[in-house]
């Protein structure tokens, strides 16, 4: 693909996110945009593919644009406008529909591309990055950082997991350290296994810490 077409787009979707602080901005388009191109180059995946998708996934987001969600019409807008191939168009869409983690209804992508940019995202939710955008999350949402009396919730269907309301501790036993045994590709595995021993570690700390023992 032209690199001045993908360099317009990646203009346009920073412009979309210009003031949006809730962890889908578009420095965390960005890393999924790069660890997506990375995985794809191991993984033998079509980059043009894996990249578009990658830089839209979130502009139509189902919390952030609730009306755009199911006909993905800020993806298509974008990619319209920069002469993408309606072809592309809807493979691209299809791919962004299959990416996005949902409590125990998740899906995981038939195409090779659509593995890549889950487990893009995906790895963007944990490690260092993961944890400061989890914290970000919950001061954005007036959430406890923790409360030993609130135990995590372990099984949760796509509902309840978009309704329930946790710290940001619980929040790595609900979510973050499942992530790393739900990648797709070996590529992104290998990634996830070490950035779930530094959150582990991160957390055995802290914890520690919550009771004066270190
Ligand atoms: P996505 O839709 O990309 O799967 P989410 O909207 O679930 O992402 O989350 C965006 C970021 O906020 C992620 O890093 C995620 O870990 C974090 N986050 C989501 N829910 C919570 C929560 N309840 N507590 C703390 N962090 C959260
Ligand atoms: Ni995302």
């Amino acid at each position: 693909m032209d690199q001045d077409m993908l360099r317009g787009m990646m203009d346009e979707v920073k412009a979309f996110f210009a003031g949006e602080s809730s962890g889908h901005d578009y420095a965390h388009t960005l890393r999924v945009y790069r660890l997506a191109t990375r995985i794809a180059e191991r993984e033998g995946a079509d980059l043009d593919v894996v990249r578009l998708a990658a830089l839209l996934h979130d502009v139509d987001d189902v919390k952030l644009s609730p009306a755009t969600h199911a006909g993905k019409d800020h993806a298509v807008a974008l990619m319209r406008a920069h002469g993408v191939a309606e072809a592309t168009i809807r493979t691209v869409c299809a791919l962004i529909e299959e990416v996005s983690f949902a409590g125990d209804d998740t899906v995981a992508p038939a195409s090779i591309e659509g593995q890549c940019v889950q487990d893009a995202d995906r790895l963007d939710a944990i490690g260092a990055i993961g944890i400061a955008r989890a914290f970000a999350y919950g001061g954005h949402h007036n959430r406890a950082i923790h409360d030993p009396d609130e135990r995590p919730n372990l099984h949760m269907t796509r509902d309840e997991y978009r309704r329930h309301v946790s710290t940001s501790v619980n929040h790595f036993y609900e979510k973050l350290f499942r992530l790393k045994d739900l990648m797709n590709t070996q590529t992104a595995r290998e990634i996830a296994a070490h950035r779930d021993r530094f959150m582990h570690e991160y957390i055995d700390e802290f914890l520690l810490e919550w009771d004066g023992e270190r």
